[in-house]
């Protein structure tokens, strides 16, 4: 595989058990780039995310995502390839017994870490990363819901992945919220690091911009394709 490319999807039907949501699907997504995953609700967004983090088995044609096949990958393997991409959900997904720090340590450890001092000075990067430097000692519920989402996405760049895969991040948020999430996601590609989000609120992608992949009657239209047809 190229070295600049990140996700290389050949050929992929995507099936969600019996069904056929998505056939033909080929898209190749390189390092830092930026993506709006489009469609209506059921056209098969959060499916396709699913097979790219491995969730839903890749059984008809291939995917290479952060330099690992999925077809055919070992159920053991999958927490290391994880470990690669960060995911990110409309509903935060966090820890709501704990703080901000031991949400993000819980993960850390969960993924290898063990050196206390190493652990304690990433949550301080991520956490200034994502603007929330004085709120690791809060508890999840004190935040708002950006707030939440951001702490959602230090949670997902903690192992430096070179894939962001997020579903529907906004979904939650109100209009200002979501247009300060995106920037905060945007800016994540000028360090190399690739971003997929699904997405169907058009005053995003008419407001900031990028390639957009849109599912639709079972198939991907690439406006990255479709520009260069023009
Ligand atoms: N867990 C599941 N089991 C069976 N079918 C599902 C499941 N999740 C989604 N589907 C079906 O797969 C299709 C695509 O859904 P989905 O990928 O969730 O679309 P989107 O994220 O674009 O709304 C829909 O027809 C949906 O009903
Ligand atoms: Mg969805």
């Amino acid at each position: 595989m190229e070295d600049n490319k990140v996700i290389e999807i050949k050929n992929v039907a995507v099936y969600q058990g019996r069904n056929l949501v998505l056939s033909h699907v080929n898209i190749d997504i390189r390092k830092g780039e930026f993506i709006y995953l489009i469609g209506k609700t059921g056209s098969g967004k959060s499916s396709l995310i699913k097979m790219l983090y491995a969730d839903i088995p890749v059984k008809e044609g291939s995917i290479v995502i952060a330099g690992m096949e999925l077809k055919g990958v070992k159920e053991k393997q999958i927490p290391f390839m994880r470990r690669r991409i960060g995911i990110i959900f409309q509903d935060f997904q966090l820890l709501y017994d704990r703080n901000v720090n031991e949400n993000l340590i819980f993960v850390m450890k969960a993924t290898g870490w063990k050196d206390k001092t190493k652990m304690e000075s990433k949550c301080k990067e991520l956490l200034s990363l994502v603007n929330l430097s004085n709120s690791g000692l809060k508890m999840p519920h004190e935040l708002s819901g950006g707030e939440q989402q951001r702490v959602a996405i230090a949670r997902a760049l903690i192992n430096d992945p070179e894939v962001i895969l997020a579903d529907e991040p906004t979904g939650n948020l109100d209009p200002d919220t979501s247009k300060e999430i995106v920037l905060l996601l945007k800016e994540l590609t000028n360090k190399g690091c690739s971003v997929v989000m699904a997405t169907h609120d058009f005053m995003l992608f008419n407001n900031f911009p990028a390639r957009i992949i849109k599912c639709e009657n079972g198939e991907i239209i690439d406006s990255s394709v479709a520009v260069n047809l023009a």
